[in-house]
């Protein structure tokens, strides 16, 4: 296992090229289950999470090439419709092939995912619109079997206790373009990632209607085809690289990142003293002499995402003042506050609030990765912080930023992997 180590006090320069989307290409990688034809990706980040959905395609019967950033998916012959445990635990994107594999073969068996360390997260509003699409749905020994003689078209609400779902769009979505007549769903995620799937699966042959909107019509054709598709720049991994920026006071250029995706975020660093503006295809990000606490709470799509919820608490506890931040997505999602707070800052949680007391000064320390996002941040903190800080654990980073140590270096940080001792 490797730690990362970063020598702080960095100020950051030049430029940095935002990689594909990792939480576009995941269910996109999954919707090639829903055609026998060729696809070709283009824009696939290499992480560790996209090579968990490349290995489960090919536990279902594609064969996958893989060369520089394009992903060609192929049928081998045989499909077949379990997803299992060791795949799907490792990582909750798996889920989304659950529609695709009941459209496609009409059965599925996937194993449930679980929670993990950002919150319960239930599939309940996955579940609830396959049914209303006629599907059979038993949960047994940790795993959902799903059966249909033929989907069918339904209204189906997809709002939940905390707004729209992600996932369960990209299930319900996929799902709906090979039932039968027309499917309506309301309180769809807009999140540019659903977006960008309900793009390949037009470029597939589907028929959909209010695409990037909160409500989806999709009318069912009888096949989908193979298509050439680019997946869009990873606003998540962007937003990141902006938050280094500001907390380490730097000017730095960002290539390949969508302005209009991190509106939500670049408003609220403008209230905070960071000036993010677009030039052309770039974005600049240059700091203003004082940073100002700024709250955010974290909504869904087009609201402050909660992948970069973290990262700019990170940011927070080094602007004098108090700010509040809440996360309205995952209440629990606080894990890295213990974190920053054994490298100084002053953080304390409230339910679903965390209140910064800004501090002059992170310090360097020994800090425990314990999920993507939570990671994002202990790196922001360590590169504004003085002295060494080690994350431990960084194979989660792995799972979401693509050539981080290469892409640190170029924008001149301090940074190295380094082996764990036994
Ligand atoms: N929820 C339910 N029932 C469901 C599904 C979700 O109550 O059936 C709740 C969740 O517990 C949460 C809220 O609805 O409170 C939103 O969750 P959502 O379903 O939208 O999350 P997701 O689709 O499982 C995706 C991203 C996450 C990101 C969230 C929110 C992927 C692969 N994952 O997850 O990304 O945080 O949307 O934007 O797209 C990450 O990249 O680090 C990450 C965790």
């Amino acid at each position: 296992m490797q730690k990362l180590v970063i020598e702080g006090e960095n100020t950051l320069k030049g430029e940095v090229t935002v990689s594909g989307s990792k939480n576009a290409a995941l269910p996109i990688l999954a919707a090639t289950l829903l055609t026998d034809e060729p696809c070709v990706l283009h824009n696939v980040p290499r992480l560790r999470d996209t090579r968990t959905m490349v290995a489960l395609l090919e536990s279902l019967g594609k064969t996958v090439e893989w060369k520089a950033d394009q992903v060609t998916v192929k049928s081998a012959g045989t499909a077949d419709y379990v997803a299992d445990y060791k795949l799907v635990s490792t990582m909750r994107g798996s889920f989304c092939v659950l529609g695709p594999l009941l459209a496609k073969l009409h059965k599925a068996k996937v194993s449930l995912p679980g929670g993990c360390i950002i919150g319960v997260r239930p599939v309940d509003l996955h579940l609830k619109g396959l049914k209303m699409l006629g599907a059979h749905i038993d949960i047994e020994n940790g795993y959902v079997n799903a059966q249909t003689r033929r989907l069918n078209g339904a209204h189906v609400y997809l709002g939940g206790m905390f707004g729209s779902s992600v996932l369960a769009t990209a299930n319900i979505l996929m799902a709906a373009t090979l039932a039968k007549g027309e499917t309506i769903i309301e309180s769809a995620a807009c999140e540019p990632e659903i977006e960008n799937l309900t793009q390949f699966l037009i470029a597939m042959g589907a028929r959909i209607k209010g695409k990037g909107s909160h409500c989806l019509t999709v009318t069912g054709v009888k096949k989908l085809h193979g298509a050439s598709f680019k997946i869009i720049s990873d606003r998540i991994e962007a937003g990141t690289y902006i938050l280094m920026a500001a907390a380490t006071k730097s000017s730095i250029t960002l290539k390949n990142a969508c302005y209009g995706h991190l509106m939500a975020l670049i408003d609220k660093l403008d209230q905070a003293g960071v000036k993010v503006a677009e030039e052309g295809n770039l974005i600049k990000v240059t700091p203003r002499k004082a940073m100002k606490p700024t709250g955010v709470t974290t909504h869904p799509y087009p609201g402050f995402p909660t992948d970069l919820q973290a990262q700019f608490m990170a940011f927070m506890a080094l602007t004098q003042g108090v700010s509040v931040i809440t996360d309205k997505i995952y209440p629990d999602r606080f894990m890295h506050i213990a974190e920053l707070n054994r490298m100084g800052a002053d953080i304390r949680r409230d339910g679903a609030n965390a209140i910064i007391q800004g501090v002059k000064k992170l310090y360097g320390a020994p800090v425990m990765a314990s999920d993507l996002r939570a990671s994002a941040a202990l790196i922001v903190a360590g590169l504004a912080a003085k002295g060494r800080t080690e994350i431990h654990r960084m194979y989660h980073l792995e799972r979401g930023y693509e050539f981080l140590d290469e892409k640190l270096a170029a924008l001149g940080a301090k940074v190295h992997r380094e082996e764990e001792s036994a």
